[in-house]
């Protein structure tokens, strides 16, 4: 189904793997110009090549998004490469955990600083330039864990409750001027690298597989790929979409549903 944003310019952080990558394989595929930020220069060019290989434009900025001069050196080369910008998409995130009281203070400042002030910071860097041109759409990848506490999973769920208050208070000051914002949040996505790493975590603890969970807990009996995030990422982005600010979109299959 055509999303209907042809010509238009996206820039995706965290582009290099997984959800990210899926997001900005199909923003291209639905007609937009993409710029790709990552901290991972291997696997954001191979983002950028299977796009050019779709005849679509992609460029690229390296960085790290909780460190402030590289985002606003990147936000600004990528905007420049791309001659304008449209749509944001935060989706740079890593997963911790551990039991709260083993949680040292370095890893809760860790999963903050990427997981929310890398939003802070893109958002602060773009939306100037959305503003003056009064229209634009953000897309922060919150989590069904930023709704429901989930045990040792405290500075990541944590994050992503604050990535979701970010998103409703963004979404009111933005309305005025033509923008705007909205999270999705996704459950279990498997072919990522973070499931696997989360998956190697839950062997270690004697936690329950992605099988077991998905027979057990997730109504619709198949785990999430990152296609179906990028999907419905990509209708926020849409004039589909165009009554849609300061929601927190549920894709989890069922395991999630307020
Ligand atoms: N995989 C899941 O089950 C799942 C579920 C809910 C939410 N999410 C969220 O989706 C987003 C993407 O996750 P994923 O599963 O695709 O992870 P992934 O680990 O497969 O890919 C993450 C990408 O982000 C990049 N990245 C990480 N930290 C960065 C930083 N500081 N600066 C720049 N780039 C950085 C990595 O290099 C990588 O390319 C995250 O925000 C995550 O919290 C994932």
């Amino acid at each position: 189904m055509s999303q209907n944003l042809s010509g238009r310019k996206a820039i995706i952080t965290g582009a290099g793997l997984g959800i990210g990558r899926a997001i900005a394989l199909r923003l291209a595929e639905e007609g937009c110009d993409v710029g790709l930020f990552d901290r991972d220069p291997g696997s954001v060019d191979v983002t950028a090549a299977m796009i050019r290989d779709k005849g679509r434009r992609a460029v690229i900025a390296l960085g790290d998004a909780s460190r402030p001069d590289d985002v606003v050196t990147g936000a600004a080369d990528l905007v420049q490469a791309l001659d304008g910008i449209d749509i944001l998409v935060n989706n740079a995130g890593i997963l911790r955990t551990a039991p709260f009281l083993e949680t040292p203070y370095a890893i809760w400042r860790e999963v903050f600083s990427i997981n929310l002030d890398g939003a802070f910071l893109f958002s602060q860097s773009i939306l100037p330039v959305m503003v003056e041109q009064k229209s634009g759409c953000v897309v922060n990848m919150a989590s069904w864990t930023g709704k429901k506490g989930v045990p040792n999973h405290s500075a990541y769920s944590a994050s992503k409750f604050a990535l979701i208050g970010l998103t409703q208070s963004l979404a009111g000051e933005m309305a005025g001027h033509g923008i705007r914002v909205n999270a999705v949040c996704p459950g279990v996505i498997v072919n990522t690298r973070m499931r696997d790493l989360a998956e190697e975590l839950n062997h270690a603890q004697g936690l329950p597989d992605v099988a077991t969970r998905v027979q057990t807990t997730i109504p619709l009996k198949r785990a999430g790929e990152p296609q179906d995030v990028a999907g419905v990422v990509t209708f926020l982005c849409s004039d589909d979409a165009s009554y849609m600010t300061g929601q927190s979109i549920n894709i989890t299959g069922g395991l999630w549903m307020s």
